[in-house]
């Protein structure tokens, strides 16, 4: 491992001196310096301009003291890169477009070559590497195959996901076509971004929680193996991301990750002791316990450090993204809790 830093130790189990602390979305727009950015410029333009994506992953590390940057970007960007029309509208949010049937459109994706078409997500990566502080670590990302597929598939975010799961239980074959299309299309991505200098990769499959466990295990937990496996020898640790850990715990640690993030509505003591004493967890504050008063809010943040960091490789975060209305001074709160915390004697 190249950065031995607090966060990769704590990712690979090792001692650690103080609880690492990070936050999905905590680059966002309950931060004034974002929105100042966006005010002048488009969601998409900042993710493809490096010195803004820049900019904005190292804001709330500048404000709050995070242990790891994460990369600006989207995990739809990976998409659009193979040939899927994509646009983030103000209200609605993002609309993927292509014609055809959706084995049609399985058919005609193609494979990016990420220093080519993805180059400006590599460029920010050295960018940001370049100008981050030493022991603070860098998380590059991408959408996992299953939660890309249903971005695809609906053509946005949904409700009920009746496209997806029409077309996975109707055509089960092409189904793991596109699967495999992906896992083909995310593999040289992760790994390029690697080569341009992250510390660990996480794999965002925020709609998994939307299958069973018998559907996990036959659609989408092999090609999440496969990629996984592709990534062993590159020497940075892996983070799974899902809203599925309360109903797909065991099925999700059979993926091979390093790490495995936790939403908030599984209890983390018992979830650590399901899954071992050996395995890294991140999580599971509900992203809205951070709207409770100062007193609340520690009280919250305690329970879970209490539970979750019995064992070594735990790193404490939301169980899902920052909301855009969150107060900023209870972020600022949450980092120095999780920072002041003694160690306990971990087992
Ligand atoms: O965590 C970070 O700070 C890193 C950057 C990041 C973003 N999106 C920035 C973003 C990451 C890792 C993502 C992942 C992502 N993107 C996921 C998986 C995680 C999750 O939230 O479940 C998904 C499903 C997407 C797709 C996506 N991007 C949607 C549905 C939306 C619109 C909804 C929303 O929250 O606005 C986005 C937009 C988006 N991605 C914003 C940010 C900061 C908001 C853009 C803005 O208006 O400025």
């Amino acid at each position: 491992m190249r950065n031995a830093s607090l966060f990769v130790k704590a990712c690979l189990a090792q001692p650690v001196d103080h609880i690492p602390v990070w936050l999905m979305r905590q680059a966002g727009r309950y931060l004034p310096e974002y929105r100042k950015i966006r005010e002048r410029h488009p969601f998409l333009t900042v993710c493809k301009t490096p010195d803004l994506a820049t900019e904005v992953t190292l804001q709330p590390l500048e404000r709050f003291g995070m242990d790891a940057a994460i990369l600006f970007s989207d995990i739809l960007l990976v998409l659009e890169a193979m040939g899927v029309d994509l646009v983030f509208d103000e209200k609605k949010g993002p609309r993927l477009g292509r014609s055809g049937t959706a084995e049609e459109q399985v058919q005609s994706l193609s494979i990016p070559d990420p220093e080519e078409d993805l180059r400006c997500v590599l460029e920010a990566i050295r960018q940001i590497r370049a100008s981050l502080q030493e022991g603070i670590a860098l998380i590059g990302f991408s959408g996992a195959p299953f939660t890309l597929a249903t971005y695809l598939i609906e053509g946005g975010t949904s409700r009920d996901f009746y496209a997806t799961k029409c077309f996975m239980y109707q055509q089960p074959a092409a189904f793991h076509r596109l699967m495999e299309k992906l896992v083909s299309a995310l593999e040289p991505f992760l790994k390029a971004q690697i080569g341009a200098g992250v510390d660990a990769v996480q794999l965002f499959d925020t709609w998994a929680i939307i299958l069973s466990p018998v559907d996990y295990r036959e659609f989408v937990l092999p090609h999440m193996q496969r990629l996984v496996a592709a990534l062993k020898g590159e020497g940075v640790p892996t983070i799974h991301f899902s809203l599925g850990a309360s109903t797909l715990l065991e099925a999700m640690d059979e993926i091979g990750v390093d790490v495995l993030s936790l939403d908030w509505k599984i209890d983390i003591g018992g979830a650590r002791e399901r899954l071992g004493a050996g395995r890294p967890v991140q999580g599971n504050l509900d992203p809205f316990a951070l709207f409770q008063s100062a007193e609340k809010l520690e009280e919250s943040v305690l329970k879970i450090l209490d539970k979750g960091s019995r064992w070594p490789g735990y790193i404490f975060n939301l169980g899902h993204g920052v909301h855009r209305k969150t107060p900023m001074e209870n972020v600022r709160r949450l980092v120095e809790i999780v920072h002041a915390y003694p160690i306990r004697s971990q087992r």
